[in-house]
């Protein structure tokens, strides 16, 4: 696979009314090769969001973007507002589907009053009738129906809609799309079929390559090649989506892993924990690394010291407990029972009540 995006070096604040910056994204390095998509994961305000803003060209004010580049068919920008980005790479190279995009659109447009507004947007040459000719060849090509053209929003279900959402965010036919829980707020199904049409648009080759952002590492598992793991603005791990939802080499991981219904034989027999403690505040993040006030297999060092890279780029965790055991999978008893409080939560399963038999359906589209 050749390599389609490099992202290095990504450093974000948020600069808050009284005068703070809160560092959200703090030196994170990512790549996607051309056919891919790469999964991040993490708990709510570990930065994916943020992090899907400075990848889509999109941060604001508040949001600073302190450093960074971006590097698309070898073509490289720097993030940090120190040269113009040419305007025609906001919709046409890279493509945000933005967190509950589905929601936020206006009730009284039509979706061919949008298909028109977003192709218009980027070339004002663009005719009503070529806009709608493109948003009707791309239905059908996915086959859904052109009928959805003349839909009012609230007349489309909640999965359609957001197909619909996801048609028109690539409209334009980026090389990277970006998309930030897109299935957050589906059934199962709907999740399924909005999965299915992403593959089905990289097989299309509409778009070369896919950020798939969510805290739901089952799905994640199940569209994603890689994975990265988030906390606290930096990421902990990188892996094979398969690898790291069965071996995963970070103690983040497996708790997030233990903290969730996975389908897999390995996990399905475990307790499930909420992870304990809560994610630090950005504002003022714990010394050396930042899951230590969290993490059942804490040592001296990780209070002060800034964890090491271990691996390569492709498979690493940035971890003491890694460094000492190079290769091994975190055992999840480690990272979970004996960091639970008395008021961590607890789903019981002496009696196998969080265990599925085989051939019973999960609850994650397959
Ligand atoms: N407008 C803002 N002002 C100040 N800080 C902010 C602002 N928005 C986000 N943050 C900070 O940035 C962090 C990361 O936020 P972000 O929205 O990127 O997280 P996330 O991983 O996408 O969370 P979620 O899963 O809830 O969507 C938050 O923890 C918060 O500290
Ligand atoms: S570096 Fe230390 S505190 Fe951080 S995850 Fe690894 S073992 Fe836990
Ligand atoms: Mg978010």
């Amino acid at each position: 696979m050749s390599r389609l995006v490099n992202a290095e070096h990504l450093r974000a604040s948020y600069h808050t009314p009284d005068g703070r910056e809160v560092t959200a994204v703090d030196g994170v390095s990512v790549h996607i090769d051309e056919g891919e998509v790469l999964g991040i994961a993490g708990e709510s305000g570990s930065g994916k969001s943020t992090l899907g803003a400075i990848l889509s060209l999109t941060a604001r004010p508040p949001l600073y973007v302190d450093s960074g580049s971006l590097e698309i068919d070898g073509q490289t920008q720097a993030l940090d507002g120190s040269s113009k980005i040419p305007r025609t790479w906001r919709g046409s190279v890279v493509s945000l589907l933005p967190q509950g995009a589905m929601n936020s659109i206006s009730p009284t447009m039509r979706v061919r009053d949008l298909v028109v507004d977003v192709m218009r947007a980027h070339n004002r040459s663009v005719t009503k009738d070529e806009a709608l000719d493109r948003a009707r060849d791309r239905l059908a090509s996915l086959d859904l129906p052109t009928r959805v053209l003349d839909a009012y929003p609230h007349q489309l279900s909640g999965g359609m809609k957001q197909r619909t959402v996801t048609i028109i965010s690539t409209l334009l036919n980026p090389r990277l799309l970006i998309a930030d829980e897109p299935t957050s707020a589906l059934d199962v199904t709907s999740q399924k079929a909005l999965i299915d049409m992403l593959l089905q648009m990289l097989e299309q080759k509409i778009m070369s390559g896919v950020i798939f952002i969510t805290h739901d590492l089952p799905v994640l598992r199940t569209v994603s090649n890689r994975i990265a793991v988030m906390y606290a603005g930096k990421i902990v791990e990188v892996g094979d989506a398969e690898e790291l939802t069965t071996a995963p080499r970070h103690p983040y991981s497996a708790a997030l892993l233990s903290s969730v219904l996975v389908p897999e034989p390995a996990y399905r027999k475990m307790r499930v924990y909420g992870i304990p403690g809560a994610p630090p505040n950005l504002a003022h993040p714990p010394s050396g690394c930042r899951f230590h006030p969290r993490c059942g297999l804490v040592m001296d060092e990780c209070h002060t010291e800034e964890p090491p890279h271990v691996g390569d780029q492709l498979r690493f965790s940035k971890c003491f407990w890694a460094l000492k055991n190079p290769g091994q999978s975190v055992p999840l008893k480690a990272v979970t029972a004996s960091s639970l409080s008395e008021t961590d939560t607890v789903v019981e399963d002496d009696d196998d009540t969080t265990s599925r038999p085989d051939d019973e359906p999960s609850e994650v589209p397959a």
